[in-house]
Order: structure tokens, then sequence, then C-alpha cells
């Protein structure tokens, strides 16, 4: 069976349509994947507008939609099933692919799947690798999440760890913004870094290790103790303050809390010599994947994982990239990361996470709805 996906749940409008194998250890395949990209609108704002967003998928859905059946070479007829990003996302982007996903299933009498942004993640490293060797432990790390997720079972996804409060991509896009490397930031720091000195600057890392009080719930309980789930959470945000504070030091700014945070959309950045920015990006890059990777290999241990995933649009970071598959050599563990087309925002991804769904607990009724906060696990 053909089915076909739709992803608009930040600033990417995507289609893609995917096809079931028959084969269990490799279930499925990508027969089209199109991604429109509303980068270079946002860039100009220096961050994503939800209204323009909104407003961009739009005109680019039905046009994306008709790529992706051509590219697969496929007609609407030949489609046996829909699935669509239900959450989490901006609501308004979220509301324009559940509204055509849904009419689509109506008008052609189709099965519809919601899917959890998340779990399209997740997916892309079974539609890409085929099934990982359980139980795994994988991250899941982009632009709004940064969660390490239990897998003892196909579809089954326990939290068990997640950031206490900026995602890693959003620290990646303040600090690039701060440095003047534009938006979005995560490539941009990515390629500065190359030529500066991953030890010029000495940021601090956050060790956690007391509760968290202000958790909107608790990670999956007794799968770790509580202990170590709590050294398994993230923090970024004091991360990104430190890197305020030396920007505003180095360029003479009194660094001042007030002016701190009145800075945080500052491009100060761009009146540091080119050396500093790069020695800056690369140290600050540094501290995340270490923070990401010694987190996560952690977990795997004491899980006693089988292998270790990495999913999301930081998972295009070249550097975590080299490290986590050298970590995993020395230890023994494979590692399993998607290509870079599946890493960002991408509808094949919710296409596998649908088929999964499907196949486990069969389609949804035409009565949900786009949920901004929406859970998984
Ligand atoms: O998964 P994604 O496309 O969207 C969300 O679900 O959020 O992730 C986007 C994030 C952005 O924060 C972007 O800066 C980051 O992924 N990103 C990267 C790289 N490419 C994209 N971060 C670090 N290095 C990269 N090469
Ligand atoms: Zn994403």
């Amino acid at each position: 069976m053909n089915l076909l996906a739709i992803e608009t749940s930040c600033d990417e409008t995507a289609a893609a349509v995917i096809a079931e194998t028959g084969d269990i250890a490799r279930p499925w395949r990508i027969r089209s994947n199109i991604v429109a990209s509303q980068a270079a609108i946002h860039r100009e704002w220096g961050g994503v507008v939800p209204e323009l967003a909104s407003r961009q998928h739009v005109r680019d859905i039905c046009g994306v939609y008709e790529a992706a059946l051509d590219q697969a070479s496929v007609g609407i007829g030949d489609i046996g099933a829909v699935a669509v990003t239900q959450g989490p996302g901006l609501v308004g982007s979220l509301l324009v692919g559940v509204a055509f996903g849904k009419a689509l299933a109506w008008s052609r009498s189709l099965p519809i799947v919601p899917v959890h942004h998340l779990a399209g993640h997740i997916e892309s490293l079974t539609l890409a690798h085929g099934e990982l060797p359980l139980p795994a432990a994988v991250l899941v790390v982009s632009g709004g999440h940064t969660s390490l997720y239990f897998i003892d079972h196909p579809g089954r996804y326990r939290l068990i760890g997640r950031t206490r409060d900026d995602a890693a991509g959003e620290a990646y896009d303040k600090v690039a913004k701060l440095l003047g490397l534009g938006y979005p930031g995560g490539p941009a720091i990515d390629r500065v870094a190359r030529n500066g000195n991953d030890r010029a600057c000495d940021f601090p890392t956050a060790r956690l290790t007391h509760a968290d009080r202000n958790a909107p719930r608790p990670t999956a309980d007794g799968i770790l103790p509580a202990d170590i789930a709590r050294r398994i959470d993230f923090s970024f945000s004091g991360l990104k303050t430190a890197v305020l504070r030396l920007v505003r030091e180095r360029t003479g700014t009194n660094p001042d809390v007030r002016a701190l945070k009145a800075a945080a959309s500052d491009e100060a950045g761009s009146m540091l010599p080119a050396s500093d920015v790069a020695d800056i990006a690369a140290s600050f890059q540094r501290t995340v994947v270490d923070a990401l990777l010694d987190r996560t290999f952690e977990a795997a241990r004491w899980l006693e994982a089988r292998s270790i995933g990495i999913a999301g649009g930081v998972s295009a970071n070249s550097r975590l990239r080299a490290e986590a598959e050298a970590r995993g050599a020395a230890l023994g563990i494979p590692v399993f990361i998607p290509p870079l087309a599946l890493s960002t925002d991408n509808a094949a991804m919710i296409g596998a996470a649908g088929l999964r769904k499907l196949r486990s607990s069969g389609a949804g009724a035409l009565d949900f709805n786009a949920e901004a906060g929406l859970r998984l696990e």
C-alpha cells in the first residue's frame, strides 16, 4: 500500500508518498519526498513568524501535494491512506496540514492517521536504516525539542529525559543570532565552527542533580533509578547566557543582567572579528554536543540498550554525527542517524510513523484537531 503523508508543523510545507515493502526488517520505502522551505521568508525577521508561516503553507500545500504524487509516479487513486502531523508545533501551521489531510481523506474515503511530530523524527531512523536493534535509546534533538526516548517495542516511545528549558536547536538559533550569523542558526554555526578553536572558551555545562520543581510532569517512572533519571535531563539556557555575556564583554558592553535580557535580539557578535566568532561557535558547539552525547550514552548504558538513535534537525550537525559515531564505535554500540534529507523536517518520516500507527492501532476518526502542545508518552 502507498500512504500519502503531510507535514506542516513549523516552516516547512512537506508531502511524501511512502510504500510498504512487506519486509519486516525494512518495512517502508520512500517513493517521493517534497519539501518547500520557508527559510528565506523568515530569515528577514531573524526567526519563524507564525502568521507568515501559516499563510505560506496555504499557498504551497496544493503544489507540494501534486509534486509528491508526480515524483512517486502515482495518482490519488493509488493512495490507500493519509497521514498528517497533528502536533506539536505552531497551531496555525498545523491547521493547514490537518485541514488539507482531512479534506483529502474525506473526499476519497481514505483512512487518516494523525501523527505526533516526534514519532515522525524517531521513525525516520527505521525508514532510513530498517528496524533498530531493541531496546534502543533515541535522542530527538530539534528546534523545539530535546528529548530522550527508550524504545523496547516498535512504536512504543517512553520519555526518559528532556530539556528543562531551551531545546538544543533553539540554543543554536539564538547563539547564531547573537553572533550575527543569521537564521537558521544551526547550519551557520556548524559551518563557522570548522575554522574555530573549540577549546578557546570555557562555557559551563549544566549538571542537574536536583528534582525539577517546575517540571510539567515526570518522565517515565521506574525505567531509570531516580538519581540517574535526573542526570539525564538537559538544560541549555545557562549556556546561551554565558555566550551572551562573553560577547558583550568582548564588544565592550557592560554585561549586567537587564542589558543581557534586552540584548537577546542584538547582533552584537557582528562587531567581533571573524576568528572570535569562529572560536565562540566552535566552543559552544563542543559544549552542546558533549552535553547531548554524555547523557544519551549514559542512559543507553543504564538501559543496556542494543542501539542508539539520534534524530531531528540538530542531528544534521557534523560534529554531533562524527562524535556519536566515534563514541559508538569505541563502546561497541551501533549508532543510527538519518541521512540529512530526513534529519530536518520532512513528510517521509510522518509517513513512516503513520504506517506504523495504522498497522498497530488503525486509523483515526475525522474529528481530531491540530494540537500545538501534543505529548508523546
Ligand atoms: O527538526 P527540525 O527541522 O524542526 C523542528 O522540529 O524543530 O529542526 C530544526 C532545528 C533548528 O533549530 C536548526 O537550527 C537545527 O535544527 N539545525 C542544526 C543543523 N541543521 C539544522 N543544528 C545544528 N547543526 C546543523 N547542521
Ligand atoms: Zn522537527
